[in-house]
């Protein structure tokens, strides 16, 4: 039985488009996923998740196993028959200079249109990733017309539907948002995606292609530099004796600032927050006014990781001294190290000639390669063993928790907590010499 649901098209499975295909299935719409990893299609139609994230395992077995609502393949032509809506969730890296990369969209929007140049009925392809303003109703429409033969509006639907999920909450941010965006060039393009949400109970914004593309670098730069200010306040608190969680509370419960996003530690990492707020100052920049506030923004995210290392270099000579990170990933409930600060953190204290070891309870596969110099062990016991000093780099709960008696085997005694999750006086009062970012 054809179900009267509109059918969806994801193409890219990463966490953004396998969250989303995942989820709009679970909501009873039709799924098909393209990926160019024949693994990665295997996995899926096996139910297995080949990327972490929580909920992800349960919610596929639920539509591939029990509802047979979602499938992937590697075959593009089948994805696009098979769909009304055709979803573009590819990757946006950066260039060297921080400018973003297109190659994967605009190859992406040659085939597409490629295909479209086959086919009579009516599709909407709607951009979901991360592409700088401008680029929808440029360079996508421009290569979807040319390669179609077909104009946008008139043969197919183009829209844009920005993301908003954080690694580790991406099933609830997505099924729960707090606004929905959608940018379309027509009123048919708009009724198409907007559609897919109507049972959702939050705001849906109607915009345009570029404005909504702007909202999500916005929303992402925004957030990030919320994070390097309240760092910064940090930096300057430890200098005054002042603790920046005390300035944070105050700060927090004025709720034109709100608490959220408002962590001093030792910086931000991840796929997007450091990729967007780079790319927005190259626009910036390209265009001729140049943002100081994202360029402030970056400067300090690129040396706050650093600031941990100070904090030891002041309390001993590094060379030739253990160190063990406890944490690697760039955040908790990830497995994901891109960005990580503990890249940063790792070199830096290699440099001085220190012994660096590092445990992470998720990030292990991931994190030997992104830090492959470094020696990586399988628990906390391994890392802790035989370390002079002790860097908390990712706040996971099992370092929340962490109680003296666990640091038994340490040869010295710095504890150094660059996430300012640890209690400094249960640590004090065992003997130890901690410090804590922001702090003084
Ligand atoms: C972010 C955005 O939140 C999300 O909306 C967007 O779609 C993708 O980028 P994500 O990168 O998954 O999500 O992680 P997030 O939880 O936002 O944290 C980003 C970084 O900021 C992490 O390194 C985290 O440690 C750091 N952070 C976050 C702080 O240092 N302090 C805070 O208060 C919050």
């Amino acid at each position: 039985m054809s179900s009267s649901k509109p059918r969806i098209g994801i193409i890219g499975t990463g966490y953004v488009g396998l969250v989303s295909g995942a989820c709009f299935a679970n909501l009873g719409f039709p799924v098909t996923c393209l990926d160019v990893v024949p693994d990665k299609v295997e996995k899926i139609n096996r139910a297995e998740p080949p990327i972490f994230e929580n909920g992800l395992d349960a919610m596929l077995t639920k539509v591939v196993r029990e509802e047979n609502l979602l499938h992937a393949t590697l075959d593009r032509v089948e994805t696009i028959n098979s769909s009304d809506l055709i979803f573009i969730c590819l990757p946006t890296p950066s260039e060297e200079d921080g400018s973003i990369n297109l190659r994967f969209i605009t190859e992406e929007a040659k085939e597409i249109g490629r295909v479209l140049a086959t086919i009579d009925d009516f599709k909407t392809i709607v951009v979901k990733s991360t592409v700088v303003p401008g680029t929808t109703s440029g360079v996508i429409k421009d290569l979807l017309e040319e390669y179609s033969g077909k104009k946008a509006g008139l043969d197919f639907g183009l829209a844009m539907n920005p993301e908003f999920l954080m690694e580790g909450l991406a099933i609830s941010n997505f099924t729960d948002p707090d606004r929905v965006v959608i940018g379309a060039i027509d009123d048919r393009s708009f009724q198409a995606v907007a559609q897919l949400y109507e049972s959702f109970d939050c705001p849906i914004q109607r915009t345009t292609t570029s404005a909504a593309e702007m909202i999500k670098y916005a929303s992402n730069s925004f957030l990030a530099t919320k994070i390097s200010f309240i760092n910064e306040i940090a930096n300057i608190s430890e200098q005054l004796g002042i603790d920046v969680g005390q300035v944070a509370e105050g700060m927090g419960t004025d709720s034109r600032i709100s608490s959220r996003f408002l962590r001093a530690g030792i910086g931000f990492g991840g796929s997007c927050f450091p990729k967007d707020v780079k790319a927005l100052y190259a626009v910036s920049k390209a265009i001729g006014h140049e943002s100081n506030i994202l360029k402030a923004t970056l400067q300090t995210n690129k040396t706050q990781p650093l600031r941990v290392v100070q904090m030891v270099n002041d309390m001993i000579e590094l060379k030739g001294k253990t160190v063990a990170l406890l944490g690697l990933a760039f955040k908790p409930e990830t497995d994901d190290m891109r960005e990580a600060p503990s890249i940063a953190i790792a070199s830096s204290l290699k440099s001085k000639g220190a012994i660096v070891k590092g445990y992470d309870p998720i990030a292990k596969e991931t994190a030997e390669i992104a830090i492959p110099d470094i020696i990586h062990c399988q628990s906390l016991q391994m890392a802790v063993e035989d370390a002079d000093v002790i860097i908390l780099v990712t706040e996971w709960d099992e370092f929340k928790n962490l109680q003296p008696k666990q640091l038994e085997k340490m040869s010295g005694n710095i504890i150094i907590d660059g996430r300012r999750v640890l209690n400094k006086e249960l640590f004090s009062n065992a003997g130890f010499k901690i410090k804590i970012l922001g702090q003084n």
